[in-house]
């Protein structure tokens, strides 16, 4: 199938490299020359594992092709996705504007039947706002169809190719019809297509991005009771986690979620209720916990050393989970500034986002060349991203570089008894 995809972002670049891997036409635009550029030279530009091979192959066996120009990739294609940014609004809703923009590119170029997919993530009645975009600016037929992307960060290669399910919001058949076809060979382990209507598809996105980031915050709450009460988080998670109808995943506690999506959907969630005048109550507190939790290591460090002025703190991880190189909503952001602010020096280390971070934090932090290099003299380590390699580091080497062996762990990676028995002060989240 030919196949356009506007926005070659984290999930647009995924998503054409994949449709190309399983032997579609794929050209992938985006309004970022320089972006466009690198991929044409096959550079990539953002970490995401896997990536980068997938893309050189598709595009060297010329299944994959970049351009700047939407008329260039609509005119020759028979389904066109739109997986450009739906950032936060100032009044916390997503911002259509790229959305709507693309639609009106899109229309302007169409030459016959078109199916538009969107894949960004948008609130319900976005579909409806697309159609009547293009409706106004093309004679020629077409059908609006819903797609929410369900993709992880980390593993977005390995979530498209085997998704939990594919859905999609269609109310023309024949627009259905084709997309099941361009996902069966995505599904053939027997994962579901889900074929609804648009608004059900749109509102897919935001309820399951909602309910994790509810695990994530009640976790943490838990987390919280466990440090007042001197409970061990670890033994109440194994248990609650053993329970069939509840299952394991999303109930780590730590320093709060971050990262291009939750923030941002449970934000417009909570938005797009309110302006049908429902009060979204258990999504204000999931936010207002996970706000409070970012600070919750900063009020450990408060409590440790009484004034942080003048210590030097070293940073383990930058990015809002592992594997990534983003740093949208890191709580790594909350916690660098924080230490700023109280007058500490900052020594950071990330594996993929330094880049990222030098553009948030500029010269006001120190960028360090390994996990250890940024250990020197420093009064405390803060672990904020769960990286592997943070996971089994030299514990001797860690106590001969810093000036005192303390450590606040905002990921529960070390064992609290273990690291008593190294000799270091350890701090972690809801466990004594
Ligand atoms: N990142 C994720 O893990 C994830 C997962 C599922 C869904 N989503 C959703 O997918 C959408 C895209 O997210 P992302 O993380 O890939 O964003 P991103 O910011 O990484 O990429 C968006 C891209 O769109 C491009 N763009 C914007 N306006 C354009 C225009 N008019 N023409 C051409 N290109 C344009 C930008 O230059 C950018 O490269 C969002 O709605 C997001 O909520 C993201």
């Amino acid at each position: 199938m030919k196949i356009a995809v506007i926005g070659t972002g984290y999930v647009g670049l995924v998503v054409g490299a994949c449709f190309a891997e399983n032997g579609n036409d794929v050209m992938c635009v985006d309004k970022d020359g320089a972006k466009i550029r690198a991929l044409q030279r096959g550079r990539i530009p953002i970490f995401e594992p896997g990536l980068e091979e997938l893309v050189r192959r598709n595009r060297s066996e010329g299944r994959l092709s970049f351009t700047t120009t939407v008329a260039r990739a609509v005119r020759v294609s028979q389904v066109v996705f739109i997986a450009v940014g739906t950032p936060m609004g100032e009044d916390g809703s997503a911002d259509l504007q790229h959305v709507l923009e693309v639609a009106r590119e899109i229309a302007r170029a169409m030459n016959g039947y078109t199916v538009i997919v969107n894949k960004s993530t948008v609130p319900v009645g976005t579909a409806e706002r697309v159609r009547a975009v293009i409706r106004r600016e093309t004679t020629h037929p077409f059908s609006v169809v819903s797609n929410p992307e369900f993709l992880k960060q980390g593993a977005a290669i390995e979530d498209f190719m085997k998704p939990d399910r594919v859905v999609i919001g269609a109310e023309d058949p024949r627009a259905g019809t084709l997309m099941r076809e361009l996902y069966s060979p995505f599904t053939r382990t027997g994962a579901p297509i889900m074929v609804m209507d648009c608004a059900s598809a749109e509102l897919c996105k935001y309820a399951a991005n909602a309910m994790l980031a509810a695990r994530v915050s009640f976790m943490n709450e838990i987390a919280n009771v466990c440090d007042a009460v001197g409970a061990d988080v670890d033994h109440v998670r194994q248990a609650v986690a053993s329970d069939r109808r509840i299952g394991p995943s999303f109930l780590f506690p730590g320093v709060g979620y971050g990262g291009s999506c939750f923030p941002k959907d449970v934000k417009a969630l909570l938005r797009f209720s309110r302006e049908q005048k429902y009060d979204f109550q258990i999504l204000k507190a999931v936010e207002a916990v996970n706000e409070a939790q970012k600070a919750r290591l900063l009020a450990k460090l408060d409590a440790h050393f009484g004034s942080l002025k003048g210590k030097t703190i070293a940073v383990w991880g930058l990015s809002f989970k592992p594997k990534t190189d983003d740093m949208r909503e890191a709580p790594a952001i909350t916690v660098v500034h924080g230490l700023l602010s109280r007058g500490a020096r900052v020594q950071a280390f990330d594996p993929e986002a330094q880049k990222t971070a030098r553009v948030i934090f500029g010269t006001r932090i120190t960028y360090a060349r390994s996990s250890y290099d940024a250990l020197g003299s420093a009064d405390a380590l803060v672990i904020m991203t769960e990286w592997n390699e943070f996971r089994r580091p030299d514990f001797a080497r860690m106590k001969r570089l810093m000036r005192q062996p303390v450590v606040f762990d905002g990921r529960n990676i070390y064992e609290p008894a273990n690291m008593r028995e190294r000799g270091f002060t350890y701090h972690s989240i809801g466990r004594p």
